[in-house]
């Protein structure tokens, strides 16, 4: 399993959660609202992790520059509004939700149609070795902290 591969589990994984979710606001709110905790602590270890192993290599590319920039900045949204969310779950919470997720999705999308296999091409063998272990080291210590 290549960088790649791995990024693109932890989106399956968001893509499942968010659906369970969703999906979840009509009838059992609870548990909607449990499973955001838990997509918001995983959100942000993955965005970290992402940003640490992954994203530096290809800002330094001039092929996958500016659509690095836009992913960071992307993570920066999804990190305000996950805040939002989180302090405000008593109004709109259905629309929240899905708002978070349609976000989340497009981003997860692009990451994977457009930053991978631009970023399969430029990356050297080189820069991608131990990038596995690094993302998941990294991950790993950012949930850790998170408790
Ligand atoms: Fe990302
Ligand atoms: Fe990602």
């Amino acid at each position: 399993m290549d960088i790649f591969d791995r990024i693109k589990q932890d989106h399956d994984e968001f893509r499942d959660l968010f659906e369970q979710a969703t999906k979840a606001t009509d009838g059992d709110v609870a548990k909607s609202k449990e499973l955001f905790e838990k997509i918001k602590k995983e959100l942000t270890a993955h965005h970290e992790a992402e940003e640490h192993t992954f994203f530096a290599g290809l800002a330094q590319k001039p092929e996958t520059k500016d659509i690095t920039e836009e992913a960071y900045e992307e993570h920066k949204v999804i990190e305000l509004y996950l805040k939002e969310v989180e302090e405000n779950k008593d109004v709109r919470w259905a629309a929240k939700l899905k708002v978070l997720k349609e976000t989340t999705e497009h981003h997860l999308k692009e990451e994977e149609d457009s930053m991978f296999p631009k970023g399969r091409k430029v990356l050297l063998d080189s820069e991608l070795q131990g990038a596995v272990e690094q993302f998941d080291a990294r991950k790993k210590e950012r949930l850790a902290q998170a408790g």
